[in-house]
């Protein structure tokens, strides 16, 4: 079984396979959500008008783009409060979670960097004072105090087989997809009943995760890509190297929803407003720009994602199967990767929400 909360963290450091390294393609997903972040940010600050203004980053990991989140908000209540002319300055309090396993430390040596780039988008303008605190705990349970700011497969205590897979793939039977569903389901309506709990009245939370564009629950992107890492462990098994049951306990705590899905379950909650809702792909490959279908570079693009999947799955995989495999299961998993990209450029999709609460 896997214990996300003991032993699921993003590969630490900033050197070659590490998360840092790997996670550009999420800074180009903030990037472009940033006017639903300044929207957002400007609704609160215009219903609440706070001395203090808290915003939390919820699983933050401890590459650059918590830095560069921060540094988004810094400079969006910057240009708004001289826009406004304010005189008493509002001061910003940040809180960062992530499960206890990631690297703190190095986020907080990183965080240094945000002077420089506030005060080069600034140029002598005065800035927002802001404090930074570490939060590491799950954001399944409740984070901060009420008011103040946002498993495995089991069917009645038995787990159901997936077999071989470690996600959906075509041979998941409909049950085991159902129970991914219902414990999505469980853990979103968790998640926002705990945020509801901790934002204040008007308080909004913008959301980015991965989602499914086709309403078929087979065809999602994560199908594809965790496809062909439950294809690289089975090589594994046919090698005598992983064993047979081992595969067969392990299955990844993520899903994919389609929109419909995480809209049903924001409205059945009554619990927030979807001000904005959009779904957008972004490549496989981190540092693949390209908005064509056309894969330009298969060789150094499946060498990309390749990086990218293990910075972010390896310590599960190890922590379950032992490390010792990773080289030579990352090896499997590249060719297959490759193969993929031949017949089409898969890309991942990504849902963008933001909700005020009711
Ligand atoms: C793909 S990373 C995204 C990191 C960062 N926000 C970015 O955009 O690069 C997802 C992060 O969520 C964290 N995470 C997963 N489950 C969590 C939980 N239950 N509570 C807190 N953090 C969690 C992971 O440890 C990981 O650092």
């Amino acid at each position: 079984m896997v214990n996300i909360e003991g032993d699921l963290h993003m590969t630490s450091g900033e050197g070659e396979g590490s998360y840092a390294k790997y996670s550009r393609r999420q800074t180009i997903v903030i990037d472009e959500t940033k006017p639903v972040i300044e929207k957002a940010i400007i609704e609160v600050y215009k219903a609440i008008l706070p001395q203090t203004m808290v915003i939390a980053d919820l699983g933050c990991s401890a590459g650059p783009n918590t830095m560069f989140f921060m540094s988004n908000v810094i400079n969006i209540i910057a240009d708004h409060c001289s826009k406004l002319d304010e005189h008493d300055p509002i001061e910003l309090q940040f809180f960062l979670n992530d499960l206890p396993g990631n690297d703190f430390n190095q986020l907080f040596r990183s965080l240094e960097k945000i002077k420089t780039s506030t005060t080069m988008y600034h140029k002598g303008d005065s800035l927002p004072s802001y404090y930074i605190s570490g939060l590491p705990k799950s954001y399944y349970s409740r984070l901060f105090p009420r008011q103040s700011v946002p498993v495995g497969l089991e069917a009645g205590g038995k787990s159901l087989s997936n077999m071989d897979n470690i996600y959906i793939s075509s041979t998941t039977t409909p049950l085991v997809v159902k129970l991914f569903q219902e414990q999505f389901r469980k853990d979103f309506s968790l998640f926002l009943k705990l945020r509801h709990e901790e934002l204040v009245n008007d308080g909004h939370m913008v959301l980015i995760f991965f989602g499914r564009k086709d309403e078929d629950v087979y065809n999602g992107s994560l199908s594809h890509i965790l496809g062909c890492v439950a294809k690289s462990l089975e090589s594994l098994v046919c090698k005598g190297l992983v064993n047979k049951e081992k595969l067969e306990s392990f299955n990844l705590p993520v899903y994919g929803p389609s929109d419909d899905e995480v809209m049903e379950i924001v409205m059945e909650s009554h619990m927030f407003d979807l001000v904005h809702m959009k779904l957008f792909e972004a490549n496989w490959d981190p540092y693949d720009d390209s908005v064509d279908d056309v894969v330009h570079d298969i060789a150094n693009s499946s060498q990309n994602i390749t990086m990218g999947i293990r910075s972010v799955l390896e310590s599960l995989i190890a922590s379950h199967f032992g490390e010792s495999i990773l080289d030579v299961l990352f090896q499997e998993f590249r060719p297959l990767v490759a193969q993929h990209l031949e017949r089409e450029k898969t890309k991942y999709a990504v849902i963008v929400m933001s909700l005020k609460k009711i």
